[in-house]
């Protein structure tokens, strides 16, 4: 949730922090900081709000180094204050820190009765007495890394300077993702490879419990028993030009637009090979997925409910049971475990603690059979996995999920086919007829989104509003939800959404004019039970902004407003249902004048609990 960059290098260092940590802003913009070591000396800026303002302090106050580490925070112990803003310094021993200590009330402890004192309200702090304390005992700044991060329960990767070693920084990883990158006399770390693109390409992935020392011109990493070992180099082929912003005001808007492409990469390996084949889902998946008698989704968030889709699929296609459950709520109930059933995590990050400890957890109950939809080569939770599919949304800025959502119901509908095939229950002509479905896919989304203007039009009547309410049945439920979580993380209007046959049952309590009722009414077999909840929504004087197909042969009339998404797509009609529902949250939130890319409270990806 936070960002961490770090960089050692002949040159000044201080804008390659800076230009790190604007990458990094969508992961957390609560405050940032960078220290440098400089001369004999630890210089420290931090300021809260955006990256900017502390920029514009560091370039005030003359900051220069070629060696230094930065920090953009989202606040999890202590306000967001400049006080608790990254990094925090012991005796000249700077530190930056993403992930929660456990026991930092009893590190505290122990700290205060040997002198220490306290600045700050966080965790982080502790870390940096702890290893001043080491250092006291005779260490060296590596060693005394090694020693704290065994006296630590929690999550954390950290990345360490000392005005006495201005020759290296040192860094360490549990359970938060962090990196190396290698370039020509000069290394850096980074919590994600795009605060360092700018600089190389070339990375290692620090595995779980690793340490590394991190010099101009070497990188040595050391295994959680401190011994030293290689960890293979990657070459990261994130294009620029998905962490830039090109011609668009955002990037939720951008990330929008690449859907038609987002969605083509993620299919190509099936269209080309007209066929949908185990090997898509890894090595061995084959083996894997015949033996599965049932399907288990966990996830969190727009990626719950990509999941909540794909149980109609799955079920309704390869005729498999699936259950979907909120990942923080499956890791913490007694669970009645079936190994013989798949389990599916579902993340774009790949890095969101609650699913991947809800995976853990099932691995725990005997699960081995583990599939990843993951759009981030290399995280976490597809190397805990035993088979990926990996989306190819390339990077999503936005805080917003968009691309990376669709392009997990893609695979997510390649799984439900390929299972169905492996079951005996698809048929030549069927698999065809989908492998069309999904080459027209891209261009149906293109017209979707041709609709812009019309649903920038609706967003006009619903920035002033307070409430709305969101309605689907079946297979388009989950859209309604994903429609209403849009809306409201971006624009703060307060959204729900229900299956439109639940309405009877108690929100129809809530419906006057005030409220406008956005309903997903495609041309599936649920039309005509969706118009009847539209009747009971009329006749409580409820406005009516419905999204339906262009044959559903639903007019307008006196408030109920229709826009037609373009014609019926069948069993891929949620996919393109998505777009207009993104649109109008994007366009209501410009309306409101709220911040689109980086709304309050939250941050990207979610790697606390
Ligand atoms: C909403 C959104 C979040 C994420 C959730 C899970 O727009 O982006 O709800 O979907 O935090 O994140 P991942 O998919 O990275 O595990």
């Amino acid at each position: 949730m936070c960002g961490i960059v770090g960089a050692i290098a002949d040159r000044n260092v201080v804008p390659v922090l800076i230009e790190g940590l604007k990458r990094l802003e969508y992961r957390g913009y609560d405050s940032a900081g960078i220290a440098v070591v400089d001369g004999q000396d630890v210089r420290r800026v931090r300021r809260t709000g955006r990256v900017a303002e502390m920029e514009g302090a560091a370039a005030g106050e003359g900051f220069r180094s070629s060696l230094g580490i930065g920090h953009t925070r989202w606040a999890t112990h202590g306000g967001v204050t400049e006080a608790n803003a990254h990094p925090h310094i012991s005796h000249g021993v700077a530190l930056v820190h993403n992930g929660i200590i456990e026991n930092h009330e009893e590190q505290r402890e122990r700290l205060r009765a040997l002198g220490y004192e306290f600045e700050s309200q966080t965790d982080t702090e502790v870390i940096a007495h702890l290893i001043h304390h080491h250092l006291k005992q005779g260490t060296d700044l590596l060693q005394a890394l090694q020693r704290v991060v065994k006296e630590l329960t929690g999550a954390y990767a950290l990345a360490v300077v000392s005005r006495k070693e201005p020759e290296r920084l040192v860094c360490a990883r549990m359970g938060c993702p962090l990196l190396v990158g290698l370039g020509e006399g000069e290394n850096f770390v980074a919590s994600d490879v795009s605060a360092i693109i700018q600089a190389t390409r070339r990375v290692i992935f620090l595995e779980e419990g690793d340490t590394a020392e991190v010099a101009r011109d070497r990188v040595r990493v050391f295994d959680a028993d401190d011994q030293p070992v290689q960890r293979e180099e990657h070459v990261s082929d994130v294009s620029l030009a998905s962490l830039e912003l090109g011609p668009y005001r955002h990037f939720m808007q951008k990330e929008i637009h690449e859907q038609p492409r987002a969605l083509g990469d993620t299919l190509e390996a099936v269209i080309d090979a007209a066929g949908f084949e185990p090997s898509l889902f890894g090595a061995g998946a084959e083996d894997v997925l015949q033996q599965v008698e049932g399907i288990q989704i966990l996830a969190c968030g727009t990626s719950y409910y990509a999941g909540s889709v794909a149980r109609y699929w799955i079920e309704s296609i390869s005729g498999l049971p699936c259950s979907v459950e909120i990942a923080s709520e499956y890791r913490y109930r007694t669970v009645v475990a079936n190994p013989k059933h798949l389990v599916v995590t579902i993340s774009q990050s790949g890095e969101t603690l609650d699913t991947m400890e809800a995976l853990k957890y099932a691995k725990s109950l005997g699960h081995a059979h583990t599939l990843s939809i993951c759009n981030v080569p290399e995280s976490a939770i597809p190397r805990a996995s035993r088979l990926v599919f990996y989306t190819r949304a390339g990077a999503e800025i936005g805080v917003a999920s968009t691309k990376a959502f669709t392009t997990q119901l893609a695979g997510l509908f390649l799984l439900a086919a390929t299972l169905a095939k492996l079951n005996g229950r698809l048929d030549a002509e069927q698999e065809a007829g989908y492998i069309e479905a999904l080459r027209h896919l891209p261009g149906s989304v293109q017209h979707a989104l041709n609709l812009e203007p019309q649903i920038a039009s609706w967003a006009e009547r619903f920035a002033p509003k307070q409430h709305a309410l969101f309605l689907g049945r079946g297979v388009h439920y989950p859209i309604a939800l994903e429609g209403a979580l849009k809306l409201k993380e971006i624009s703060y209007i307060h959204a729900e959404a229900y299956p439109a046959g639940e309405l009877k049952h108690g929100p129809l309590a809530l419906v006057d004019a005030d409220m406008p009722v956005v309903v997903i009414a495609p041309n599936d077999g649920l039309l005509e039970k969706v118009k009847s909840n539209m009747q009971e929504v009329r006749a409580r004087g409820g406005e009516l902004f419905v999204f339906t197909d262009q044959d559903s042969n639903f007019g307008e009339s006196e408030g109920v407003h229709v826009i037609r998404t373009p014609r019926h797509v069948g069993v891929l009609s949620p996919i393109v249902h998505t777009i207009p529902v993104q649109l109008l949250a994007y366009h209501t939130a410009l309306a409101r004048g709220t911040d689109v890319d980086k709304p309050r409270n939250l941050a990207k990806s979610v790697t606390v609990e």
